[in-house]
């Protein structure tokens, strides 16, 4: 099961969750952007816990919100890969793929790490792009 995998990868977070408080909640945004297909942008407010990673905050979030889904494939080496968001995959003969950004220097950046790995700050605005490769 994905959620047993990252944590064995993801040796920080064990220490990230000692100094956590128990259950504090990290605020930010998260949007899902698809220019490709001529998509409006999709905003959410979402709940990460102090020291978790984005994927449980996505998680979170498409079972709380009626409109935020996703899926992904358990990778052992790299985590959870996400292959679709709101039902658009990204396609390998179509060289698509769902890129992940920060914005939280001011520009988006791609996050140096994938959703298992990546553990969100208060207000940081993360975003999910179709792009191309
Ligand atoms: C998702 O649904 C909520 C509640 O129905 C709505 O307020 C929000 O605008 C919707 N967001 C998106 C991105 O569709
Ligand atoms: C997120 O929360 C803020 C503050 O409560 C609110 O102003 C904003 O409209 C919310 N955004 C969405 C997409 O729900
Ligand atoms: C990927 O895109 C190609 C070409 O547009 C299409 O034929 C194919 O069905 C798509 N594959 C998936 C898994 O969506
Ligand atoms: C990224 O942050 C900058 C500075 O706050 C803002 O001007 C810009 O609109 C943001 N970009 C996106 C895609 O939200
Ligand atoms: C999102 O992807 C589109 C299509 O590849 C690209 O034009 C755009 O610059 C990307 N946006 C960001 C914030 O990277």
């Amino acid at each position: 099961m994905a959620l047993k995998l990252f944590t064995v990868l993801c040796l920080t977070a064990t220490v990230l969750l000692l100094r956590a408080q128990v259950d504090a909640n990290v605020l930010f945004q998260l949007s899902v952007m698809n220019k490709i297909n001529n998509q409006p942008i999709q905003r959410y407010n979402a709940t990460a816990k102090t020291g978790g990673s984005l994927l449980g905050a996505m998680t979170r979030l498409k079972q709380t919100s009626n409109n935020f889904t996703f899926t992904g494939s358990e990778n052992p080496d790299f985590g959870v890969f996400i292959e679709s968001v709101n039902n658009v995959a990204g396609n390998f003969t179509d060289r698509t793929f769902w890129q992940i950004l920060s914005n939280k220097s001011g520009t988006p950046t791609p996050t140096p790490v994938g959703v298992s790995c990546y553990f969100p700050m208060e207000n940081e605005h993360i975003i999910f792009n179709l792009t191309t490769f």
